[in-house]
């Protein structure tokens, strides 16, 4: 595979989670705006579908950003494909719900495999690049459903929680270095991730109007990219009186009404 030859002031960016929903949108926005986009998810297929038409700006890496196997030769190959990166995405995520609090350790440790470690590897591969670009940035997606405590989404939302503090950690840790760490936090976005939901959801949003508020908030260089301001705002005030919240709330939306054994 050609390396990628920069030109002009065009960003190599790394995108994960880019083969559907809010990561496939920012790469279409990405490659529009003539930048060059390595593409990353399991599947190959979808990938190679994204470069279509756009061969000299889109480089397909397939990984699994939660295997530390597959992550160990995803780093090989994207040092085969750039010597530096100034923007890393780090979009890939799952959600699973612990529907009757079953706390089934399988489903948590898929969750956090995708959502928390896959983050950490994704930097990881990405830190010797980063370090080549003269003002490199590292997003990553957490949610707003880290803002409050959300029923089902014990996995989910603790891996989203998990995902906010490791960024803001290395905020710290980067205080003194040119790294800009980024979070952005989505509200209801439509896409495939979205669609086993079986509930209103409040201000849904188009995955092209995702990826544009996502886009202007990295412009704009906002540390915390949150989004819908209509759902944002709410929920922190939400989290600041949490005792409303639990005590009025969530006895709407919950489903268990009685503690299982099993
Ligand atoms: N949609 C929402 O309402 C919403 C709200 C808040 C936050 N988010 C977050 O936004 C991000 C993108 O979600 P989406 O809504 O766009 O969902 P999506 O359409 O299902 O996209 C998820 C992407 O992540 C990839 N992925 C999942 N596990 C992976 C793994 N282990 N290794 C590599 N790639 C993996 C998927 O590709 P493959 O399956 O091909 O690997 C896919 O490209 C997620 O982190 C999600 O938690 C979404």
């Amino acid at each position: 595979m050609s390396r990628l030859q920069r030109s002009g002031d065009k960003k190599i960016v790394w995108v994960t989670g880019a083969s559907s929903g809010i990561g496939r949108a920012l790469v279409k926005r990405l490659a529009a705006d003539g930048h060059y986009v390595i593409v990353s998810s399991r599947n190959r297929e979808a990938l190679l579908d994204l470069q279509l038409g756009h061969a000299k700006l889109i480089r397909v890496l397939d990984c699994d950003v939660g295997s530390d196997t597959s992550m160990v030769e995803a780093q090989r190959r994207l040092e085969e494909i750039t010597d530096e990166l100034d923007l890393v995405i780090a979009c890939a995520g799952i959600c699973e719900y612990d529907d009757n609090l079953s706390l089934d350790l399988t489903s948590y440790r898929r969750v956090f495999d995708a959502n928390f470690f896959g983050v950490v590897n994704t930097l990881r591969v990405a830190k010797p690049l980063l370090a080549n670009s003269r003002q490199p940035v590292f997003a990553a997606v957490g949610s707003l459903s880290s803002v409050v405590g959300f029923p089902r989404a014990e996995a989910y939302g603790a891996s989203k929680a998990a995902l906010e503090y490791f960024i803001q950690s290395v905020r710290a840790d980067t205080s003194k270095v040119s790294l800009r760490p980024v979070l952005i936090r989505p509200g209801f976005i439509e896409t495939p991730l979205t669609t086993q939901n079986d509930f209103k959801m409040p201000f849904l949003m188009s995955a092209d109007a995702a990826a544009e508020r996502i886009l202007v908030g990295l412009e704009r260089k906002q540390s915390v990219i949150d989004f819908p301001r209509r759902l944002s705002w709410p929920l922190r005030l939400l989290n600041l009186l949490s005792p409303l919240w639990y005590r009025l709330c969530a006895p709407r939306i919950t489903r268990i009404r009685k503690l299982r054994k099993a």
